[in-house]
This record gives structure tokens, sequence and C-alpha cells, in this order.
């Protein structure tokens, strides 16, 4: 835990997961959040006035005043959600900024969910030698309850790439290769590997990237899969964990809205 005091650079990030909702207050300059990560389950159904209620609650018991970051699993233009693959349909053309500013006279910024964890990993985590107008193409995947991505040339995003919903094996891709896909068939590491290896040899056949992250929270198990990744790119773990979503959010405050 790092203690840095919330001041001009200081934003609230807020990571809208499938089971979690968490947010923390983020140094951007150091990329270090305040404490741990404040976690509240995601209500069921995720509608977004549940969301938009426990968000509130967040906000009160935060005591934030400041710049406020948030990601969303989906395809976000303008502030709006466009797309809700793992979440309610109610997300899809929900203007997300407008309706979580109402909650505070705060400026607030939406991207999605994998971009926002590309964009701390790339700043302050493992590609954080390729930040800057040198840096090599650089794939981002989040594996979790789907596939996330995020694509990064030269130091610069690429905004809601979906790279998850390619097609493999005859379906979306993030129905084949997520981390739940292994929990849900129990898979071995091995046979998930594979289908792993499968999904980034895609990757590179049609993005060519000099090095993909591995993200989510499965890539704490690294270790028992690495073996399995046969590819041109280097792949390395992501190095912030369950905090890139929050630490990215809150660097979303200092772009323009995607
Ligand atoms: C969504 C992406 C999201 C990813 C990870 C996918 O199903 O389409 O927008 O980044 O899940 O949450």
């Amino acid at each position: 835990m790092t203690e840095s005091a919330p001041g001009a650079h200081a934003a609230l990030g807020i990571d809208i997961g499938g089971t979690g909702i968490k947010a923390e207050v983020v140094d951007c300059v150091s990329g270090t959040i305040r404490g741990a990560a404040i976690i509240r389950p995601t209500p069921n159904p995720a509608t977004p006035d549940a969301v938009l209620g426990i968000v509130a609650t967040l906000l009160r018991d935060i005591s934030w005043s400041g710049p406020i970051g948030i990601g969303y699993p989906g395809v976000v233009k303008n502030g709006i959600a466009r797309s809700a693959a793992n979440v309610d349909d109610g997300w899809k053309n929900f203007p997300i900024a407008e309706r979580f500013g109402a909650l505070t006279d705060q400026t607030v910024r939406v991207m999605n969910d994998a971009d926002a964890a590309g964009l701390a990993e790339l700043r302050f985590g493992a590609a954080r030698d390729q930040a800057g107008d040198s840096g090599a193409t650089v794939l981002m995947t989040t594996f979790g309850t789907g596939i996330g991505t995020a694509f990064f040339h030269r130091g610069r995003l690429f905004p809601n790439t979906e790279f998850g919903h390619v097609e493999l094996n005859g379906g979306d891709a993030e129905d084949y290769a997520a981390a739940s896909i292994k929990t849900k068939l129990g898979l071995s590491w091995s046979e998930w590997g594979a289908r792993v290896h499968e999904y980034l040899a895609m990757m590179e056949m049609l993005l060519s990237p000099e090095l993909i992250v591995f993200g989510g929270g499965v890539s704490e198990n690294f270790d028992h899969f690495k073996a399995y990744l046969d590819t041109r790119a280097e792949v390395r773990p992501a190095q912030l964990g369950n905090d890139a979503g929050i630490i990215g959010a809150a660097l979303a405050t200092d772009l323009p809205q995607l």
C-alpha cells in the first residue's frame, strides 16, 4: 500500500466489472493508489441504474472531490456505451459520462476497461519501456469473464479494439479462451493454455505486435501456462494486477473523452 496525498494530479478511478465495482483515489503522476481499493459486489441484474446507485454510495464513502475516471467493459464512444457483451443490455447507448457526471459536479471520463488497463500498464507497468513516441506495437489483453484488448503503437492508444470477439474455433474468441471458460469447463492449465496460444497466434497473424501484455486476474498464475504460449512477440504478465483498471480509469481524466 502506497500513501500519496491527493492533489492536483489525483483522480478517482472506478472499474465496473462483472463481479465487482472497484474504486480508489489514484496518484496519476506515480501511478499508485491511495490505499486498498474499495470493492462492492456488482448488483444483479447489473442495470445502469443499479450500478449508478452503488457508485453514488462509493462517492459518499470515499468523499472524493476531484476528477473521476470510469472503466466500462464495452465500447465507449463520446462517453456513451455502445456495446454490452457481458453486462445488462440496458447499458447499450447509455450515456455513462453524462449520468455519472450528474452525481457530482466533477469532470467524469469514461473509457473501455481494457483500454484503461492497457494505459496503466503502458505508463506504469509491464510495458512502461514502450511508452512514448519510440514505443513498439503493444497488445494488451485482459483475460477474465471475457477477453479485453488494448492496442498501442508508438505509445498511442487505438481505442475500442474489441479483439476478444474475433472468430476462433467457430465462435466468439472470448467464449473459447477467456479465463471464465477455463473455470466453466474445468480445463487444465495445458488445455486452456493451448486455447490461449491459438488466440494469441491469431492476434499475431492480424496485428504483429512486438510485445503482448497478458492481463486479468489469471495473470497471477502466468507461470502455470506461459510454456504453452509459443509466440514471436515477447509475452509479459501484467504488473499492476487488479489495480490496472482503476489506475487507467483515473488516467483517462487527463485525456479528451474518447
Ligand atoms: C467486451 C470488451 C471488454 C472485455 C473485458 C468484452 O466482452 O466486449 O469491451 O473490454 O469484455 O471486460
